[in-house]
């Protein structure tokens, strides 16, 4: 289904830490096969999508580096027309692992620079190369010698390095945040959570917006998980009335809310459907605050640092 013709999937929100916008409508690229991550991402570039997501965790910088090439060099995109983030994993939050760390993702995503590099998430695993450190019981080994706070020094100094435009956080709650906030000489630019309708965090938005944070809202369609947002009733009679797919009202709830966000596919007409998007009636933004009642958080990460959406053994 078509769209209107409007501004809403190039809307570009301010980053407060001088380093510039970042497109809203974000695509992500975790996406279990390797070969699907390269196709998919090549095609969310191709269909106009200037803001990815990568982390280290995901084992796929080389596959997004690799799209990116491959897109760079057709010269229809330039590298500074997108906007790349990728994650720091919680192995190595020890503040000499930090730099590294960023070091070693630069060099997998054949880039010299990061729009943007987020912890990603709260939780310090023991040090190691090893991303899933378990003990003899199969319990994750964390490593308390370390704070955020320690984390978040070694970050700054990577903004200082000029190599990493833009610093933020992912999977931390209100008083995590706060905190960051209140130490920190660079203070996070972006803070990356799950947040869609059944999840919606308007505490998290609210001081986001007040403090010039970007609130990039991942798992925008609810991960496609049980129960389904994209079947949800007050969803589809909108994008019936409105003849616009759920995926699509989805999607411009988050932009029109005030949030960027994550959305992620590996088929190319859904990639496609996903960035044509356009702007909500008030009403239809009121309707979804006030009639979807069901609250639900998808990916538990934020309990324990364990990634929910990737495979144990990846
Ligand atoms: N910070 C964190 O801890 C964290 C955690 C999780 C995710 N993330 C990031 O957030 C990104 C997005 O998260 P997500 O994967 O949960 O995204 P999502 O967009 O909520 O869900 C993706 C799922 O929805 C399906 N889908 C996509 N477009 C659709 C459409 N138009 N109609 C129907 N189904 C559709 C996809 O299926 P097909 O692929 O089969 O088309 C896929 O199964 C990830 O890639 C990652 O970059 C971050």
């Amino acid at each position: 289904m078509t769209s209107g013709m409007d501004n809403l999937r190039y809307t570009k929100l301010p980053l407060n830490n001088g380093s510039g916008e970042i497109p809203t409508l974000g695509f992500g690229t975790l996406i279990p096969d390797p070969n699907d991550t390269k196709r998919a991402t090549k095609v969310a570039l191709e269909v106009g999508f200037r803001q990815l997501d990568s982390a280290e965790r995901y084992r796929n910088e080389v596959q997004v580096g690799e799209a990116m090439q491959e897109v760079f060099s057709g010269g229809t995109i330039r590298r500074q027309e997108v906007f790349l983030g990728t994650k720091l994993w919680n192995n190595n939050h020890r503040p000499e692992r930090v730099k590294p760390a960023f070091e070693a993702s630069l060099k997998r995503l054949h880039l010299d620079y990061a729009d943007l590099y987020l912890v990603h998430t709260p939780y310090a695993f023991q040090a190691g190369d090893e991303q899933d450190p378990r003990d003899g019981n199969g319990n994750v080994i964390y490593d308390d010698g370390v704070t955020l706070y320690d984390t978040w020094r070694a970050m700054e100094g990577l903004v200082d390095d000029g190599r990493c435009k833009a610093i933020g956080l992912s999977d931390v709650n209100l008083e995590q945040l706060k905190e960051i906030v209140r130490l920190a000489r660079i203070k996070p630019a972006v803070v990356q959570v799950e947040s869609h309708p059944y999840l919606p965090q308007w505490d998290l938005l609210d001081f986001c917006q007040k403090n010039g944070i970007v609130l990039l809202a991942f798992a925008a369609l609810g991960h496609s998980f049980e129960p389904r947002l994209l079947d949800d009733p007050v969803i589809t009679a909108i994008a019936m009335r409105l003849n616009k797919t759920p995926a699509q009202v989805l999607l411009a709830w988050a932009l029109q809310r005030g949030t960027a966000l994550l959305t992620t596919s590996k088929t190319p007409s859904r990639i496609r459907e996903n960035f044509d998007i356009s702007t909500l009636p008030q009403e239809a933004m009121v309707e979804i605050r006030e009639k979807i009642k069901t609250r639900y958080r998808f990916n538990k990460v934020v309990e324990t640092g364990i990634p929910g959406f990737i495979p144990r053994g990846r």
